[in-house]
């Protein structure tokens, strides 16, 4: 087999954001543009001998034709073998299973997540490494550096493998095994979880609606849902991988999931519904016309942990990005257990999770997971869901309200304004970094402003520090309003602000958030002069 280099020169945008390199499909289709990342991850990760690599893809436009690139550039850079999942497909999280089934020397995973496909959409490609979890921000730092030095690249000159049938094909020295996108991952959940307690609730009569979102998590969702927990076929919908995801956002959220939210909240709906993104690692909790908060979540998994078998013996600890509800802080102290707050990023958890500190992390981002893998998995909190009811035996609503009942409320919401101009999004940014000083000690209204900052973190297992993680403004009652950058976006910049207010007092848990929350809403206005500055005067996105 005849190995090429092929002379190339560097992009200097290839910089990866919270999770990996995306861009338009048209920019990873320009000559050489994917190639000089895939060397540059290859370059930094040092190939050992006999090395195996895990490859796959949520199925988006481009999926197949960069995944036989990548194919023929891991047997040019001394690869033995690449697991590769059926037709280029791997949930995230999957892909981070079998890396750690197989202890590979990490894996590629072809996803842009939740962002739109299709031929002008977004693409987007990271490394895991051998842990199983997204490379850290120092491999991340040395794949940019490598790419703005990249000189040249190496590729096979070898035929397309065939990716629709399992089974084991050469390419010069090198396998590609192409194997069954879901098997290990389903064996992996069926350890965890109690199968026969879900069973038998979904045997009698609790129904369920799972929206793939024309995305990965389909035939997931199907194998373990219908064929091995016997739900009826049509528990699932858009079932389906498409290239473009039936041009839709395949963002589990109560925007883009709208189709689900309908049926939720609609006559004869299902006691509990959910949905997962583009690549299989978000999810969103909903029960009979109920929406359960991603930060909810978290706390709840975490105070019924023990009814799930793979969770009997106790949690390490939990840990939970910075804007991510306190919620899950009530339930550590409660267990006496420690709570870490990270960056935003599932990247920052895998240190903790290999160290044994903490078995459950979250974000608000509607992602939940544990170290069964290091990725956030959508499927794994489903079915955490649904052991918890098959154990109950209460509906969605009164799990979540009785958990507030004991804990008390973290009131949350967070507004995205998307697609707004570089230029204004950082004018906020710096008006509000320059307004600490004049901000702390500020009343307005019944609330006083304690602490401002800009998120720093220090690694516990590393001693690593990351600055720059989101300005937070901390009130003396606890509320707290967090603004911070998107890193995923492609086009413009989006801003998120995420609202948190406590609320011990039952006689007001039934409050709609945006009401409770109103005050803070109006003080977020006011420091950020965010209509003036960019013109919009409501959020893209409420979640
Ligand atoms: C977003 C979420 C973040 C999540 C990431 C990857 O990143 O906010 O929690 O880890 O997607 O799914 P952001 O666009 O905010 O940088
Ligand atoms: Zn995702």
């Amino acid at each position: 087999m005849n190995i090429r280099t092929v002379a190339t020169t560097p992009f200097n945008d290839q910089k990866p954001g919270t999770s990996g390199l995306r861009k338009r499909v048209p920019a990873f289709q320009q000559p050489h543009y994917l190639e000089n990342f895939v060397q540059s991850i290859f370059d930094t990760i040092t190939v050992p001998p006999n090395a195996t690599l895990v490859l796959g893809g949520d199925g988006r436009y481009y999926n197949r034709e960069a995944t036989q690139v990548i194919l023929k550039m891991a047997a040019a850079n001394g690869f033995r073998r690449v697991l590769v999942g059926a037709g280029g497909i791997l949930s995230t999280p999957a892909a981070s299973c079998i890396i750690r089934k197989y202890k590979t020397h990490g894996g590629i995973i072809l996803s842009a997540s939740h962002n739109p496909g299709g031929p002008d959409g977004d693409f987007g490609i990271k490394y895991n490494g051998t842990n199983g979890g997204p490379a850290t921000e120092t491999v991340t730092e040395a794949i940019y550096t490598a790419s703005k030095k990249i000189t040249q690249y190496r590729i096979a000159d070898a035929a397309d493998v065939a990716l629709d049938r399992t089974g084991d094909h050469k390419m010069g020295d090198m396998t590609v095994s192409v194997i069954d996108p879901v098997e290990a991952y389903a064996e992996l959940m069926e350890s965890l979880f109690d199968f026969d307690a879900i069973r038998a609730l979904l045997k009698g009569g609790f129904r369920i609606k799972f929206d793939a979102m024309h995305a990965v998590t389909g035939p997931y969702a199907r194998e373990i849902l219908v064929n091995r927990l016997g739900a009826p076929a049509d528990s699932v919908m858009n079932a389906v991988p498409l290239p473009d995801f039936g041009g839709g956002h395949p963002d589990p959220n109560l925007t883009y999931a709208h189709e689900l939210v309908e049926i939720v909240y609609g006559k004869h709906a299902p006691d509990f519904g959910a949905a997962s993104d583009g690549d299989g690692d978000r999810n969103m909790i909903l029960g009979k016309g109920f929406f359960v908060t991603p930060s909810d979540s978290l706390a709840i998994i975490a105070a019924n942990a023990q009814c799930a078998p793979g969770y009997k013996q106790g949690l390490a600890g939990i840990a939970r990005s910075m804007p991510t509800s306190e919620a899950a802080d009530r339930v550590a102290k409660a267990l006496g257990i420690p709570c870490y707050e990270t960056p935003t990023g599932w990247k920052f958890f895998g240190n903790l999770m290999d160290a044994g500190k903490v078995t459950l992390c979250g974000e608000e981002s509607f992602g939940t997971g544990s170290d069964h893998v290091r990725e956030k998995d959508g499927l794994w909190a489903v079915l955490f869901w649904l052991n918890i009811l098959a154990a109950r035996k209460q509906s969605v609503e009164t799990i979540v309200r009785e958990h507030w009942t004991k804990y008390g409320r973290n009131v949350y919401s967070r507004h995205d304004y998307e697609g707004i101009p570089v230029d204004a999004a950082n004018g906020v940014m710096k008006l509000l970094k320059d307004s600490f000083a004049s901000l702390k000690g500020a009343q307005f209204g019944h609330l006083q402003v304690k602490l401002c900052d800009d998120f720093s973190y220090t690694d516990p297992v590393d001693g690593s520090v990351s600055t720059g993680q989101g300005v937070r403004i901390l009130f003396v009652d606890g509320s707290r309003i967090v603004f911070r950058l998107s890193g995923t976006g492609t086009e413009g910049a989006t801003l998120r602000i995420y609202l948190e207010s406590f609320e011990p007092d039952v006689s007001r848990h039934h409050l709609d958030a945006q009401e409770a929350l109103a005050t803070l809403i109006g003080i977020t206005l006011q420091i950020s002069e965010l209509r003036k500055r960019t013109g919009r005067d409501k959020p893209t996105v409420i979640t």
